[in-house]
């Protein structure tokens, strides 16, 4: 700033040479008027407070709103139909009533957090409007002072500087996120989840009962939006690709258009995906092994499957499933789940007498490779399904059919274990096959008998 400002106030020196006398020179200050600082300096903090005020999170929590009603009125629709079917002549079920009562509450709450969502940020883009129209003005009566376009030469400079670093950015990968210090999350305490917030039968309804969805908390560069889907094609058992979507929207719509990325033509095969809990991260998906009792990883852009066998006595091939009440839900054996931290997998073993244990996953000096591991003294058949938020195991159970406990925590900060989390989420659908938590957008995405549920965690 120093030099362009010398150089504008230097605009304003007019210089007259007394041309009888050679030896000397008179300077004659022509205008007296001063640079303003503190107007800059005003403008420059306005144009700060526009940028934080706008961020692509606030445009998708709309998106995912209007999804979530879009998708819940057609299945209220079907579900009054169906209530007008049953109808003897006499009385209503009282269950089904029970249950469009509900959906309406829910979609009541869903349309109240629509309209002040909407109303916040039809204010904000007033706002910001208001803003950018302002400083315009005022940038523009700055640049009166700029009779020497040096600010405006200084300009074009920095743009072109700017686009060069981008261009430089865009070929460097992505720098590894800091890891945040052990036991403690960006975000607050997880304290609660809400109520569905997603919810769609996806492309092929009602099709694949098992499978998993979700969104890479590390994407690669140009990816940010992409969801994956991984359902189980076969058996309820095996799958085979990793079907991609460009954003939300389009996986609610059921409009793939990356398409799928093939692991094997055939299936099952060597490295198949057994089991429904997997997870994308950093543009790999990890997975139990075909047959084996070890993680699978497959990189989606060099196409390569790499794998880390897990301790011996892991039970494996549907011998250390997670289950509720009435049933236990084949080829369970392997969880794998994803944090701000990175990958964990959450498995059982022999020695351990069915109880869960926990293992990082993650790229050593010879490949991949397990981490730190922590043993529980929780009962793998007592858990409906786990996931991992900011180091903390979390795991569920099946209350009924439309109620799922968050009941017990493993902090492997602390080593401290908690039975008593009483934490209670509405489950769309009775079984709930795979559960992950997504850092990116603190949400929490199940699949639960061929639907996508997610809910939002809670954080204070
Ligand atoms: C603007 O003014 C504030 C307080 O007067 C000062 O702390 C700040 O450094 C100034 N910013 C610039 C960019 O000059
Ligand atoms: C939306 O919110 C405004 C106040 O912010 C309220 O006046 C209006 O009735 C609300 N509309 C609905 C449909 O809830
Ligand atoms: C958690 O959220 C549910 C609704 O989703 C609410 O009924 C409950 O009171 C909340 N619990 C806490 C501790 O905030
Ligand atoms: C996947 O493969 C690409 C290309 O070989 C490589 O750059 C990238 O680091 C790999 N990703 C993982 C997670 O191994």
């Amino acid at each position: 700033m120093k030099p362009t400002l010398l150089l504008s106030l230097c605009a304003l020196v007019t210089l007259s040479l007394q041309s009888r006398s050679p030896e000397s020179c008179e300077c004659e200050l022509s205008s007296t008027q001063p640079f303003p600082h503190d107007k800059l300096n005003t403008s420059e903090k306005n144009v700060e407070d526009c940028n934080n005020n706008v961020s692509p999170q606030k445009a998708l929590e709309l998106e995912t709103l209007l999804l979530g009603l879009e998708r819940r009125l057609p299945q209220l629709e079907a579900d009054i139909s169906e209530l007008e079917r049953d109808d003897d002549g006499q009385l209503y079920g009282v269950l089904a009533l029970y249950v469009i009562q509900n959906e309406l509450t829910e979609i009541r709450l869903l349309m109240e957090k629509l309209n002040t969502t909407m109303t916040m940020h039809r204010q904000q883009a007033r706002d910001t409007a208001e803003q950018i129209s302002a400083i315009r003005a005022e940038l523009q009566e700055l640049e009166t002072y700029d009779t020497l376009q040096v600010v405006k030469r200084d300009q074009t400079n920095q743009r072109l500087k700017r686009d060069l670093d981008q261009c430089r950015k865009g070929q460097d990968p992505i720098a590894p996120p800091t890891l945040p210090p052990h036991g403690s999350c960006p975000h607050g305490r997880f304290q609660n989840v809400s109520g569905p917030r997603i919810f769609t039968p996806g492309e092929y309804p009602g099709s694949f009962k098992y499978g998993a969805w979700g969104r890479d908390p590390k994407p690669v560069a140009g990816k940010e939006n992409w969801h994956w889907y991984v359902p189980l094609v076969s058996s309820n058992r095996f799958a085979h690709y990793v079907r991609l979507y460009s954003t939300l929207s389009s996986l609610v719509v059921g409009v793939s258009v990356p398409g799928n990325v093939i692991i094997h033509a055939s299936n099952p095969a060597t490295n198949t995906v057994q089991g429904p809990n997997v997870v994308m991260y950093a543009g790999a998906l990890y997975y139990n092994c075909y047959n084996l009792d070890a993680v699978c990883r497959f990189n989606l852009t060099s196409k390569t499957v790499t794998n880390v066998p897990l301790p011996k006595g892991t039970r494996f091939n549907s011998k250390g499933n997670f289950c509720n009440l009435e049933e236990c839900f084949p080829f369970t054996d392997l969880d794998l789940a994803t944090d701000e931290s990175g990958v964990w997998v959450v498995y059982t073993t022999t020695q351990d007498h069915g109880n869960l244990v926990l293992s990082r996953v993650e790229e050593g000096t010879e490949g991949l490779q397990l981490g730190q591991t922590w043993y529980t003294s929780v009962y793998k058949q007592a858990v409906t399904n786990t996931f991992m938020v900011c180091g903390v195991l979390y795991a569920t159970r099946s209350i009924s059919k439309d109620t799922e406990e968050i009941f017990y925590s493993y902090d492997t900060a602390t080593g401290q274990e908690k039975f008593n989390i009483g934490i209670y989420f509405k489950k769309l659908f009775p079984n709930i096959y795979s559960l992950n938590y997504s850092p990116v957008d603190q949400m929490l995405h199940s699949y639960a008998e061929a639907n996508m549920v997610s809910y939002k965690v809670v954080f204070v």
